[in-house]
């Protein structure tokens, strides 16, 4: 998830249990062209296995050549995005732009299969808009270009992050295809977990839902396997891992601009809590890791007088 799943998010939900992991989308372009804060994203941890970098673009040259990349930098899978709905992005034809061109889309998949040895996956969206929930077809039509796995956001492009995901959508999409199928949007607890299994996906990828829990994978994970589910972190082990997180994403990026990062990231971690709009509020305001730690401690205080 673009500015969220960098390489210290990633480490706290592999710790946890998630079982693969994602970078941010990086654009092909800035790539093939060596752009340095690009290739920034493709930080890769020595404990993530397996691990996929996700690119975006819709120049099947440009693609191969940011597969290799990927593939050069140790990735198990490179995945393409098909799913993001910015202007920014779709404007150049890349994300669910290319929704509306699946045969470009087929030759995208096809250049980088040729391009690498890695599995070459794709995230799709369930279509462009109401009228034209093209998923199924479009994944059978990549499987058929050389994807190896289809993950699929059951909301349509139009929809970008509003309504409910659908999972009749995402059913048939299983149905279509014959390589693993991730369902995906709206899985936050068990309920929803289980609803999205019942499509018959081979898997589920996670968003928002973890974003500041990332012991959702473990309580997840816990309550498929029939054991009984972690309990909900205490403030003090919530405050250790923002923390944690804090100076992992200032050692990705320095301290100026992880803290900059950590301004939205830190905020997920009060989510539910007394006194998260104060706590959100001041994370708007952090500029180095000194301000994290007394952001931590006003947390633990706040949590001390609710006690
Ligand atoms: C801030 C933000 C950034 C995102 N960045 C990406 C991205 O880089 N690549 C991608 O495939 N999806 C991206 N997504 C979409 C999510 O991966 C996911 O498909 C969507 O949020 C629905 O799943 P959820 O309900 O579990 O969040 C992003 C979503 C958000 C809210």
């Amino acid at each position: 998830m673009a500015g969220n799943t960098n390489l210290a998010y990633r480490r706290l939900c592999r710790r946890f249990g998630a079982e693969l992991t994602t970078t941010e989308m990086v654009s092909s372009m800035a790539l093939r062209f060596g752009d340095e804060k690009s290739l920034g994203l493709l930080e890769r941890g020595a404990e993530e296995e397996p691990v996929a970098a996700q690119v975006f673009g819709s120049d099947p040259q440009t693609l191969a050549i940011a597969a290799h990349e990927v593939e050069r930098r140790g990735f198990h899978l490179v995945d393409l995005n098909v799913g993001c709905p910015v202007p920014k992005i779709t404007g150049c034809g890349g994300g669910s732009a290319l929704l509306r061109e699946p045969d470009l889309a087929a030759r995208c998949i096809e250049s980088m299969a040729a391009a690498v040895q890695i599995p070459v996956t794709v995230k799709v969206r369930a279509g462009w808009d109401d009228d034209n929930k093209n998923a199924p077809a479009f994944a059978r039509q990549m499987e058929e270009a050389g994807a190896q796995a289809v993950t699929v956001h059951g909301r349509t492009r139009a929809q970008k992050y509003q309504g409910r995901a659908d999972l009749d959508l995402i059913a048939g999409v299983k149905q279509a295809v014959s390589i693993p199928v991730v369902g995906n949007g709206d899985v936050v607890d068990l309920p929803s977990a289980r609803a999205m299994m019942q499509t018959g996906v081979d898997g589920i990828a996670i968003g928002r839902g973890a974003l500041g829990r990332p012991w959702l994978f473990a309580q997840l994970g816990a309550l498929f396997d029939g054991c009984e589910m972690p309990p909900e972190p205490s403030v003090i082990e919530r405050a250790a891992l923002m923390l944690e997180l804090g100076h992992g994403v200032a050692e990705l990026y320095g301290e100026f601009r992880g803290l900059r990062i950590m301004r939205r990231l830190a905020a997920d971690f009060f989510r539910g809590l007394t006194g998260a709009p104060k706590l959100r509020q001041a994370c708007n305001h952090l500029e180095s890791l000194k301000d994290l730690d007394q952001l931590a401690a006003r947390l633990l205080a706040m949590a001390e007088e609710g006690a």
